[in-house]
């Protein structure tokens, strides 16, 4: 297993404060995480390698792009406000922890997007955050998602949202900490140090909502079927922005 992984399981992964069957059943789930999240440091490493061989600072401008595609503005208010229609009026006194950090992610993601286009500016790639209207690459992401695919799924179970949060925000933290162990180029530790610490919030907070709220089969079963489409063979491919080909 990779140092990288080894250690964010240590940190934040296995500590709880938790017990009981909401625990019981993440660590089932972490159990088919781990191969891909391994995978995922391995090929985060091997791309950035890449990157300092390719003798140029172009990959500098692949990855803000691909990062303000598949965060910021476009994604972020789609797949927030998609999750907070998921809980109705009625169930807000229990569920309004999620709520709360649903709010604050919107505002993280879309400083993320921020923090690309910062990269692109800063770099000289582009003269105006309005430059990248022009170029499909930094409007589109390739990645598949659970949610998204905007405010289609209001009927959605509260909980479901953790699965992606567990698996994926996962993937950012251990991505960035792998993009950060190669690339010592200033624009990028910028970017990635000013994220990763909201990444792991939005990682903790799939924990803390499997956890706490995980109790019943019946509110398992929506977070698994998250997994079950998320661990798919196309997952474990991470974003450009995190070091991936794509
Ligand atoms: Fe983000």
């Amino acid at each position: 297993m990779q140092s990288i992984l080894s250690d964010f399981l240590d940190k934040w992964v296995y500590p709880t404060g938790f017990s009981g069957p909401g625990v019981e059943f993440r660590l089932r789930q972490t159990e088919r995480c781990l191969p891909l999240w391994d995978k995922l440091v391995s090929q985060a490493l091997q791309f950035a390698e890449n990157d300092l061989k390719s003798g140029s600072d172009e990959y500098k401008a692949v990855r803000a792009r691909a990062g303000y595609a598949a965060e910021g503005p476009f994604m972020s208010l789609k797949q927030m406000s998609t999750q907070i229609l998921s809980v109705t009026v009625d169930e807000q006194p229990k569920y309004i922890d999620l709520q709360r950090m649903r709010a604050r992610q919107i505002w993280d993601e879309v400083k993320h997007g921020q923090l690309h286009a910062d990269v692109l500016l800063r770099g000289g790639f582009i003269k105006r955050e309005e430059d990248l209207m022009d170029g499909a690459r930094a409007n589109t992401q390739p990645k598949l998602s659970y949610f998204g695919m905007t405010a289609m799924f209001p009927h959605i179970h509260p909980l479901a949202r953790a699965g992606q949060h567990y698996y994926n925000e996962s993937m950012a933290c251990l991505g960035i900490a792998a993009t950060l162990s190669v690339i010592d180029d200033n624009l990028i530790r910028h970017q990635l140090r000013s994220q990763e610490a909201e990444e792991r919030m939005h990682f903790m907070e799939g924990k803390y909502q499997i956890d706490a709220y995980a109790l019943t089969p019946e509110d398992q079963r929506p977070i698994e079927e998250v997994f079950d489409f998320l661990l798919r063979p196309w997952a474990p491919e991470p974003s450009r922005a995190l070091g991936g080909s794509k």
